[in-house]
């Protein structure tokens, strides 16, 4: 983390100047243990903050125009709030630039708020962790004490959110932002996506012998070109036809008495998101009651759900399910949106090279590039760190 801290300021020096930044600032990728899809369906999550971050070294300007740098680019992209609306910015300067016009929005000032901002990262890109809810919420976080606004954590994720869908253009939920920005070590997330009501749940995998796997497929995924908003529009559909606004306050027995008056893709995919629902209710229930192995089924069938009625896997995806489960993984599933990207297996720790070499060994069987594979460590959300 130094070093993130550490490069964060040094490229801040190199791009603006010698003077120190006001301060560094800092937010997580994620992962999600269970409850996918379910989220824009005003249904329950469960998701962690992982231990890779963005840093973004700050300082008030004292003019309007705000001066956004990335060790990924060596031009530092100049612009005002109504560069924003003009939409003429390059993309990843528009997480930075979008967080700051809603804020800017919501909070007017006459004070001139500009901020120059270096934004640096180890959490992989386009690999379905979050890397976009990273960078939103580290930008909040660092606006809402250079600004003084007070905001609540659940404002600060509700402003990435609002970043995603009215700015950047992608019809995502609340989970991402809430797992960055509320995350805590060893522990899990578990959101009430209607509410936005919040419980930490601790996970105690360490004491139950337990490790929990990252299986990036290095298959890039993307949400405003592949079916999740056609996912979100069945949703919305079969919501319709229940006569409901949220799939969240449907049960099982609602939707088959309406099976009639449903095709059978929108029953399905409703079908996931009731039973996904349950399972997430199910997995908080068995973390506290009887402890972290006893989730691993609930992971499979998760999975399963996903590929079969909301079809959101591919095949790299399956085949480190298929492969952690028959190297002895409790349970595993995909994470994240899906069409590529992450999955997770719970494992006992001595079988962790078990499992890593099968879903390798699966990869190359199948002519697929090398997967990256790590071990996650639960870790804590958005803060300020120096
Ligand atoms: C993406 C979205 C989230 C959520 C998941 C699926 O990560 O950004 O809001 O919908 O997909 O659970």
């Amino acid at each position: 983390m130094t070093t993130l801290i550490e490069k964060a300021q040094a490229g801040f020096a190199q791009r603006f100047g010698d003077s120190a930044p006001d301060g560094v600032w800092s937010a997580p990728g994620r992962a999600n243990l269970i409850g996918e899809h379910t989220d824009y369906n005003g249904g329950f999550v469960l998701p962690f903050a992982i231990d890779r971050r963005t840093v973004v070294a700050a300082r008030l300007n004292g003019s309007s125009t705000y001066r956004v740098g990335s060790h990924m680019f060596d031009d530092v992209v100049t612009a005002t709030i109504a560069d924003v609306a003009a939409g003429s910015l390059p993309r990843w300067s528009t997480y930075v630039l979008g967080v700051a016009s809603i804020l800017d929005a919501d909070s007017p000032s006459d004070r001139p708020r500009g901020v120059d901002l270096f934004v640096t990262s180890d959490v992989p890109l386009g690999a379905g962790l979050s890397s976009s809810a990273a960078l939103e919420s580290a930008v909040a976080v660092a606006l809402n004490d250079l600004w003084h606004l007070g905001r609540t954590e659940t404002e600060l994720a509700q402003v990435g959110q609002r970043t995603e869908n009215t700015i950047v253009g992608a019809p995502t939920g609340i989970m991402d932002q809430s797992a960055s920005i509320k995350g805590r070590a060893d522990s899990v997330i578990f959101l009430d996506c209607r509410s936005l009501e919040t419980e930490v749940v601790p996970l105690g995998f360490a004491e139950a012998g337990l490790a929990l796997l990252i299986v990036d497929t290095r298959e890039e995924h993307s949400h405003a070109t592949n079916g999740y908003a056609a996912r979100r529009a069945s949703c919305e559909l079969a919501a319709k036809t229940l006569g409901i606004d949220l799939l969240r306050d449907a049960t099982m027995t609602d939707l088959i008495a309406a099976k009639g008056k449903l095709d059978d893709e929108t029953f399905r995919r409703a079908r996931h998101v009731i039973t996904e629902d349950a399972r997430v209710l199910e997995t908080v229930r068995l973390l506290r009651d009887e402890g972290p192995k006893s989730i691993g089924p609930l992971l499979t069938e998760s999975h399963n759900s996903l590929r079969d009625d909301f079809e959101v896997t591919t095949d790299r995806l399956n085949t480190v399910v298929e492969a952690s489960l028959s190297a002895g993984a409790l349970g595993a599933r995909m994470t994240g949106g899906g069409f590529g990207g992450c999955a997770i297996a719970l494992i006992e720790e001595p079988e962790i090279d078990a499992v890593t070499d099968a879903v390798r060994l699966a990869f190359s069987d199948k002519g697929f590039s090398e997967p990256t594979i790590f071990v996650a460590v639960p870790s804590d959300g958005a803060r300020r760190d120096v």
